[in-house]
């Protein structure tokens, strides 16, 4: 394997290119000692001389792409991320949604999902709601693009900060929906919690097939990882997916201040899926 120093600027922006080509990431030479240190083990797993190899073989293989997006995506997450949308969807989404569509089912998407601490939390929160709205009905589906997350967040088992983060700030949810491994250190949710969302592999940057119309999307710390041009497309996919009115989440360092992207400004961090009289956050 080649040192550090000998992998060229070429074959590194042939890396980089790979890298939006797969997911729409966009990388720069700051995210190469990150890039490095995921690939690197990868190549040494494959037996690979140098990265040069490793591009031949991405080309080749298209099996080796779905562990290369495992590889380069970031899947940073926690239960209940952001305080503030919680109390928003508990306080005033889900009661209102309910009040306006008595009888419909609420249609709720994750659509970066990562290892689906996000699509439970959304569950939770819904199955509350249930106990004091028993005709509340609801569905999640979960997408992310690395197959390799979606296959443990089906599991609903977590170690970690994760369990331990769901322990600190949310004890009575954790003892409702959640059980203990016998060595005290890992969770699992319950059937009946797992059974209320459907984890599927999905690239925001193609048209969403089978996807709503949904009546809120959790779109949360990953359009950040897009340039501008991917975060328009990447959005106007998504508006196209969610039902009139619905309602889109993004995530703490997001907005669609720049975007005339069919969402209207509610609060921040919150908007609402529409044009007429469009304010900006
Ligand atoms: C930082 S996590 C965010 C997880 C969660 N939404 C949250 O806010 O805690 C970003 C996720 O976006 C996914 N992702 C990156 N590019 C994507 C793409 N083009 N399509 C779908 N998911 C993508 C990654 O695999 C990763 O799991």
């Amino acid at each position: 394997m080649s040192s550090d120093s000998e992998v060229d600027p070429l074959t590194r922006r042939a890396l980089f290119e790979q890298v939006r080509r797969h997911t729409g990431i966009v990388m720069n030479e700051r995210k190469w000692p990150m890039l490095d240190g995921r690939l690197r083990r990868r190549l040494q797993a494959l037996a690979l001389p140098g990265y040069r190899e490793y591009l031949g073989l991405l080309e080749a293989t298209p099996s080796e792409v779905r562990d290369f997006v495992d590889l380069v995506t970031t899947n940073e997450t926690s239960f209940f991320r952001t305080p503030r949308i919680w109390h928003y969807l508990a306080e005033h989404f889900l009661p209102s949604w309910h009040d306006a569509h008595p009888h419909q089912p609420l249609r709720v998407w994750s659509a970066a999902a990562s290892s689906g601490e996000e699509a439970y939390s959304v569950a939770m929160l819904c199955e509350e709601f249930r106990a004091a709205h028993p005709t509340f009905r609801y569905r999640i589906l979960a997408t992310d693009i690395s197959d390799g997350i979606l296959r443990s967040a089906a599991t609903g088992h977590y170690r970690g900060r994760s369990a331990t983060g769901l322990r600190q700030t949310h004890p009575a949810l954790l003892e409702k929906y959640f059980s203990t491994d016998e060595d005290g250190t890992g969770i699992r949710a319950n059937a009946a919690l797992r059974a209320q969302v459907t984890f599927r592999q999905h690239n925001l940057y193609q048209p969403p097939r089978d996807v709503g119309p949904v009546e809120l999307t959790l779109l949360r710390n990953v359009l950040i990882y897009f340039d501008t041009a991917g975060q328009q497309a990447v959005l106007e996919n998504v508006r196209r997916a969610m039902a009139p009115d619905g309602v889109l989440i993004v995530g703490e360092s997001e907005s669609l201040s720049r975007f005339h992207a069919g969402f209207v400004f509610e609060q921040p961090l919150i908007y609402r899926q529409g044009t007429a009289h469009a304010q900006h956050a």
